[in-house]
């Protein structure tokens, strides 16, 4: 046997355990491994957090595996058994995906994520109203923020929990981060969703449709349709142009089916969850890969068409260090209206929760 085949044998025990146990282990070309590393080209954490592995949560934390853009996924939950199956699951689809460190984790494990999506709550109960409901998730929050922002005062937190613009306002409060990286998902289902039905309407790609829904991320959400565009085109002349109908009866059509869309599909199949997760990963790509993505995301607005101090969402670009700006749309007087209703919406709920909190 000469020396080369000799390599090419199989290691017998003896020659197994006689190895140096510090071995460095040697990085192979190509892909680097990301796992547990920082963005090997940055040299950024690449850490997610998810606080919440029901079925928004864990969709989330799968979406974000196919992608391959984090390094390391952690999973936390009330149920840490629930966390601890979502993550063994997650693990075995990695030699399909991307190398990710995926685990079980609890708040202290959110220490150098870069984000924390928050996507834990309770359901309505039969009967209950929906500022009994926003109350028990306040209280949830009261649990998890401050957690989270202990164990991470340098990351960001997205809210994707419901009613995300109260949560969002609440987590502000209690996380007493820089509003730049608190944050919730907002309208960006709704933007999607809006975009989508335009898309269907006027027959092009929904990726070619500027529209935005801003506003509340629920019933009092507006359609900014004085803005919205194809190729820079503003629908009534892209409409006229291409002989496709664009009446009030049409527009309000695609608004309903735009807002009501979640009510559609839960009373289907229970929930929603895969675009949703499509849009948080959306927020995390453009934060991770400081993309400078303009988002319609729910933050603090002061001084916008008289609203202040309350979260809802407009178009925002979102980088790196998380909110870079907030575009002030020019909106039409009928939607600077809807606008500020939405806001009155939310206010009123977070000076009911005030009322809880600071009995007088
Ligand atoms: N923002 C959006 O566009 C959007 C879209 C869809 C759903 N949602 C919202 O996302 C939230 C989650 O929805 P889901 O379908 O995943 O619900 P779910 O009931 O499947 O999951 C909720 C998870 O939160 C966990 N949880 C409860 N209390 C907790 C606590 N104190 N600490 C940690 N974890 C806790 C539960 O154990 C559960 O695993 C809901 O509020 C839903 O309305 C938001």
């Amino acid at each position: 046997m000469n020396e080369s085949e000799k390599d090419a044998r199989p290691p017998g025990r003896d020659e197994v355990s006689r190895r140096p146990l510090t071995r460095t282990r040697r990085q192979t070309t190509g892909e680097p491994s990301m796992a547990r590393e920082p963005d090997y080209q940055t040299g950024r954490p690449t850490k997610i957090a998810i606080v919440g592995v029901g079925t928004v949560g864990s969709t989330f934390a799968y979406t974000l595996l196919l992608s391959g853009i984090a390094s390391e996924i952690v999973l936390v939950d009330l149920n840490h058994e629930r966390a601890e199956g979502e993550a063994m699951d997650l693990n075995h689809a990695v030699p399909f995906a991307h190398p990710t460190k995926i685990c079980a984790g609890t708040y202290a494990d959110c220490q150098g994520a870069a984000i924390t999506v928050i996507a834990a709550g309770v359901g309505q109960r039969p009967g209950e109203t929906r500022l009994e409901l926003v109350r028990r998730n306040a209280a949830i929050f009261a649990q998890i923020v401050p957690r989270v922002a202990e164990a991470n005062p340098e990351g960001i937190i997205v809210v994707a929990t419901n009613p995300v613009d109260v949560l969002t306002y609440v987590t502000l409060r209690l996380a007493e981060l820089p509003a730049q990286r608190v944050f919730g998902s907002g309208t960006i289902l709704d933007t999607a969703r809006f975009r989508y039905m335009l898309s269907e309407h006027l027959g092009v790609d929904p990726r070619s449709v500027h529209a935005y829904i801003i506003g509340e991320h629920g019933d009092s959400e507006v359609p900014v349709w004085s803005l919205a565009n194809v190729a820079g085109m503003r629908l009534p002349s892209f409409c006229a142009e291409n002989g496709i109908p664009l009446s009030p009866d049409t527009m309000e059509r695609i608004f309903r089916q735009t807002r009501d869309a979640a009510y559609e599909i839960i009373s289907r199949k229970g929930a929603t969850y895969y675009a949703v997760a499509a849009g948080l990963m959306r927020i995390t790509e453009a934060i991770l890969r400081d993309q400078n993505t303009v988002l319609s995301i729910s933050s603090l607005v002061t001084d916008y068409y008289g609203i202040d101090d309350v979260c809802l969402s407009l178009p925002t670009v979102l980088g790196r260090r998380g909110i870079e700006r907030v575009l002030r749309l020019d909106l039409s007087p009928r939607e600077a209206r809807g606008v500020r209703k939405s806001a009155d919406v939310l206010r009123h709920t977070i000076d009911s929760l005030e009322e809880v909190a600071e009995p007088a």
